[in-house]
């Protein structure tokens, strides 16, 4: 992967490090005599990684949809840095709040670079006749479109398929798609909806380090997943949801800690955990090839299966 980890390109005007850029409060969502959500409070600082943990059906997509407005919440109130988000999905992205869905929402049939294209729509400024009209300002808004989607693609590792159509890609590459596309509205926050569902360990290990990276570019990022190995590496801090409330909320070790989060939602740890078996495989392998070969290519290029078909595990409840 080709990622950046250094701070150099923290966004211009990025708020200071531990300033609360997401309010959320009291936030709840009905829907008809079903409450997904009751009354969830919760922050995000600039600079943070925050976690959002719980069972299925628990009320996470739910929330996010609240957060970024797909769903007025019934009750409560969401402020991004001290405004208070307006009702429209397109308005809160305009306004610096991007997502990807737990269930991958990329445009089949358009290339790589054109979806990415598209995620910048609400950066770019030039209008309807601009576009009839191609003038200069529309060719140069068109150039700087163009070379920074593909900043963010060689950022997210997929330069070298800019040009593949993007229902081609294989499953782990269309989730980095997704982010790069999120990325391109330039965000503040950057919601991610189960972005390591359906991948193996070493795509979730590169996931890991991207989000480290966009971090380090100045975004804050909340994070939905169910891999607890990935969500306890990654997150400075986790709330866990469960039935819609919000249970406990706490770093790494507070959160495993506690019995109630063990009892409703992680559960003793098995004495024979395939997937801790599994992970220390790879983490056996990985060292081998290390000590083989010093300059080893991309993880993710070892999934390079042509698959054609989005065999998302989301569902699809966030219209
Ligand atoms: N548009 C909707 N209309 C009615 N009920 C909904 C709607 N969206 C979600 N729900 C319900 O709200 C509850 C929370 O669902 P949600 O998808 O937010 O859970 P989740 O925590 O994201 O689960 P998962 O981990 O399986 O993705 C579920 O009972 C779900 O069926
Ligand atoms: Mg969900």
């Amino acid at each position: 992967m080709t990622t950046d980890t250094t701070t150099k390109d923290t966004a211009p005007g990025a708020p200071a490090p531990g300033t609360t850029i997401l309010d959320a409060r009291g936030v709840t969502m009905r829907f008809g005599g079903l409450t997904a959500v009751n009354g969830v409070d919760l922050t995000v600082n600039s600079g943070e990684i925050v976690g959002l943990i719980g069972p299925n059906g628990a009320g996470k997509t739910t929330f996010f949809n609240c957060l970024t407005g797909l769903y007025i919440p019934t009750e409560g109130e969401v402020r991004y840095k001290g405004q208070v988000l307006p009702a429209k999905s397109f308005k809160v992205t305009a306004a610096g709040i991007a997502r990807t869905f737990q269930n991958i929402r990329l445009f089949g049939n358009m290339t790589v670079l054109e979806n990415v294209l598209v995620g910048r729509h609400t950066r770019t400024k030039e209008g309807f006749w601009s576009a009839v009209l191609r003038g200069p300002g529309f060719h140069r808004a068109e150039k700087a479109s163009r070379e920074r989607a593909t900043e963010l693609l060689e950022f997210v590792g997929l330069a070298h398929k800019a040009d593949h159509l993007a229902r081609n890609l294989p499953y782990g590459e269309q989730r980095k798609l997704e982010i790069a596309r999120a990325l391109a509205s330039e965000p503040g926050l950057l919601l991610l909806d189960e972005p390591t569902a359906g991948m193996n360990p070493q795509e979730t290990r590169a996931t890991e380090e991207l989000v480290f990276a966009i971090r380090d570019k100045g975004i804050a990022v909340l994070v939905i997943e169910h891999d607890m190995r990935f969500i306890f590496n990654l997150c400075d801090r986790v709330a866990v949801l469960v039935q819609g409330e919000k249970l406990v909320e706490g770093d790494s070790a507070t959160v495993q800690g506690d019995e109630r989060v063990v009892a409703a939602y992680l559960g003793e740890p098995l004495e024979n955990d395939p997937g801790a078996a599994e992970a220390a495989e790879v983490e056996a392998a990985e060292a081998a090839q290390a000590s083989e070969t010093p300059e080893t290519p991309e993880t993710s290029e070892t999934s390079e299966a042509d698959t054609t078909t989005d065999t998302a595990a989301g569902k699809e409840n966030d219209r």
